[in-house]
């Protein structure tokens, strides 16, 4: 990967990197659209990191389509595509140096998923330093690993700039995910009531409440009354640091994480 990296970039081209698990969806080609425009090189990582899954998570059963992702990734204007195999990526011995992330990853995401976000920072981390990309593209759709690695870049001085993209969404506002081909017709009725929920929350923002209390409970309000839902947590966040804050200010965040039919969809929305 370096040694072609070093020939893409001979004359000083600008990297940009776009890390995913593959089963590339518009919301991940979102990401290659907005990082194609401020770099001249497009890498693109597809690896499904065994080390951010539980025990009891769907790595095996996790989607992989990679004919169809290099089809997308060649028509959305990808330079190179990295798709390197768990041996690759963590060979045979399983104790390895890893990253510890900062405190607030065992809230909220990091509550139910004890680990995750460890394994997601190793992999960044990994990544950064094989690609060593100017830039490197998120979405906002997965709020708290964002945050954790802004976090990490600063934290550890890494050399990159983190560029966020908005949540791309279904026209009935339901954000796209790999995860929602899980979602049966009745599921996917249901579905759009995450979101509904955070518009609702925000609205009550802009009406003129600060307080997260009642930020919250509109919110919560819409997915009581669709009841199709079993609410993980509905909470305001900062985005830096992931606390609660005391009053509601533009910039937060309220997130949300809610199972459906055996299907957990997490969505979130900027006041
Ligand atoms: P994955 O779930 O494949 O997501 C890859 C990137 O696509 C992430 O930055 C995610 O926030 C973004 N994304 C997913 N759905 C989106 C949507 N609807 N709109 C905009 N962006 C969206 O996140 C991971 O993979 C992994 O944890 C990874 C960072 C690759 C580390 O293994």
């Amino acid at each position: 990967m370096r040694a072609r990296l070093r020939e893409l970039t001979a004359n000083g081209a600008r990297v940009a990197l776009v890390p995913t698990m593959g089963a590339l969806h518009e919301g991940h080609l979102a990401l290659v659209d907005a990082a194609a425009k401020v770099a001249d090189v497009v890498a693109v990582s597809i690896f499904v990191n065994p080390l951010q899954f539980g025990p009891n998570e769907d790595l095996a059963r996790y989607p992989r389509t990679p004919e169809s992702d290099s089809a997308a990734l060649t028509e959305h204007g990808a330079t190179i595509v990295f798709m390197p195999t768990a041996e690759e990526m963590y060979g045979a011995n399983t104790s390895r140096t890893t990253v510890t992330p900062p405190l607030f990853a065992a809230l909220l995401e990091g509550s139910v998923r004890p680990g995750h976000f460890a394994g997601v920072l190793t992999v960044v981390a990994k990544l950064f330093n094989i690609v060593q990309p100017d830039v490197a593209v998120f979405g906002r759709k997965d709020l708290q690993q964002l945050s954790l690695i802004r976090a990490m870049v600063a934290d550890l001085n890494f050399p990159v700039q983190i560029m966020a993209i908005d949540t791309v969404r279904e026209s009935d506002g339901l954000a796209l995910s790999s995860r929602n081909r899980y979602l049966d017709a009745d599921a996917r009725r249901h579905a759009p009531a995450l979101h509904a929920a955070l518009v609702s929350a925000k609205d009550a923002f802009d009406a003129g409440s600060t307080n997260p209390a009642a930020i919250e409970s509109a919110g919560k309000a819409v997915l009581a009354k669709d009841g199709a839902f079993e609410v993980d947590y509905l909470t305001l966040v900062n985005e830096t640091d992931f606390a609660r804050p005391s009053v509601a200010a533009k910039g937060d965040s309220i997130v949300v994480a809610a199972r459906i039919g055996g299907t957990r969809l997490i969505d979130n929305i900027q006041l």
